[in-house]
């Protein structure tokens, strides 16, 4: 049982919420909210019940070393702004500091604290680490979606320490979104684009079992029209070939059908007839999944191809989108299943879920303690 957080009571009491604010920053400011929009749900939820809000997040790659180019300020200006809410950015994510901080925040405040993984012990799951980050709070919700495979500090070891933990808006909604991709209504496409097959092979054969069909876009093409023993219209990879070609035998032996280009303009995008190709079969699914830009779509003209599907699918609510360069390359359009995971989403559909939306689940001792309360 993993409860929501509809399900938790946080009137008045200090809740540690975990976001993935790793968003894309043009200098000090954020270049794309769609991250932060989605955090917007459960921040507006627990200020509507009065809690006390500490948010935290890490923010790109610095290594546990402090690089200001990474503070999560722009983050903070971004959300508050959102919010229409002060919010009040700590130097430090653990420290006396901090602390103070905490112990001052009165009901609806927001504190938010500064990267996680300024400290190396965020990376190393450290124990002692998420202990320093749980003090002071009582209830603890993940919402960091796209970062829910990392078992991290702030996103795995620090749940446990907490009876009251749940997911977050943003967790949940993801969560139904991948519950439907792994027990589909039929027909089922998944279409996929990028470039390649290899670091993908598990979450596609976890497709296969699942689709109708297969639709191959992106660069990956080229790795499939190898396999297929078609000249490729691009360079591929000796390791995508190999997996391609496992995926076409997989497919032919299940009998699902994986569509690929029947035309490419200049190797970098899938062409009209394709485009036509796949609209077809687009057009009779039930469900869709759609992870992966279809050509090079960054530079015109080659984000024709792209444009094209998702100004076909555009409005319907069928389409589960995810990737954070479809969930760009959609942008525009009316998509209403936009998932903010990149990596994430590729490991729940492999393994059908992942560990720190596991780890929130309640052991048979904390549910008695329910009852009895
Ligand atoms: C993401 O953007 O995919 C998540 O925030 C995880 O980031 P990471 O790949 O640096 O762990």
């Amino acid at each position: 049982m993993i409860r929501r957080l509809q399900d938790m009571i946080v009137d008045e009491k200090t809740v540690f919420v975990r976001l993935d604010c790793n968003v894309p920053l043009d200098g000090t400011r954020v270049r794309n909210t769609n991250r932060l929009q989605g955090a917007l749900p459960t921040i507006q939820w627990l200020l509507e019940k009065n809690a006390k809000i500490i948010l935290a997040s890490h923010l790109g790659r610095p290594h546990g070393q402090e690089d200001l180019s990474l503070s999560l300020e722009p983050v903070a200006h971004a959300l508050a702004e959102l919010l229409d809410q002060e919010i009040v950015l700590a130097d430090n994510c653990i420290g006396d500091g901090v602390e103070l901080l905490i112990k001052g925040l009165r009901p609806k405040q927001i504190l938010m604290l500064e990267n996680l993984r300024f400290h190396p012990e965020e990376e190393d799951c450290n124990a002692a680490f998420a202990s320093k980050l749980s003090r002071f709070s009582s209830v603890y919700v993940l919402d960091a979606f796209g970062a829910a495979h990392r078992k991290h500090a702030s996103t795995y070891a620090l749940a446990s320490l907490y009876e009251q933990r749940c997911m977050g808006m943003l967790v949940a909604k993801e969560v139904d979104m991948m519950d439907q991709l792994l027990s589909p209504t039929h027909p089922f496409v998944a279409m996929l684009g990028g470039s390649k097959v290899a670091d993908k092979i598990g979450s596609i054969e976890a497709l296969l079992k699942r689709a109708d069909c297969l639709l191959i876009g992106g660069a990956m093409a080229h790795a499939f029209h190898a396999a297929q023993g078609q000249s490729p219209a691009g360079p591929a990879a000796r390791s995508d070939i190999d997996c391609a070609r496992k995926i076409l035998q997989v497919a032919r032996a299940r009998g699902t059908d994986i569509v690929t280009p029947i035309d490419m303009v200049d190797g970098f995008d899938i062409g009209p007839q394709t485009v036509a190709l796949f609209q077809k079969r687009l057009d009779i699914a039930k469900l869709i999944f759609w992870n992966g830009p279809l050509g090079f779509f960054e530079k015109k003209p080659y984000d024709a191809g792209t444009q094209a599907i998702a100004s076909f699918l555009s409005g319907r609510d069928n389409t589960i989108v995810g990737g954070g360069d479809t969930v760009a390359a959609v942008e525009g359009f009316d998509f209403k299943n936009l998932s903010t995971g990149g990596g994430a989403i590729l490991e729940y559909l492999e393994h059908g879920s992942l560990p720190c939306i596991d780890v929130l689940k309640l052991h048979a001792r904390e549910r008695d303690n329910l009852k009895n309360d």
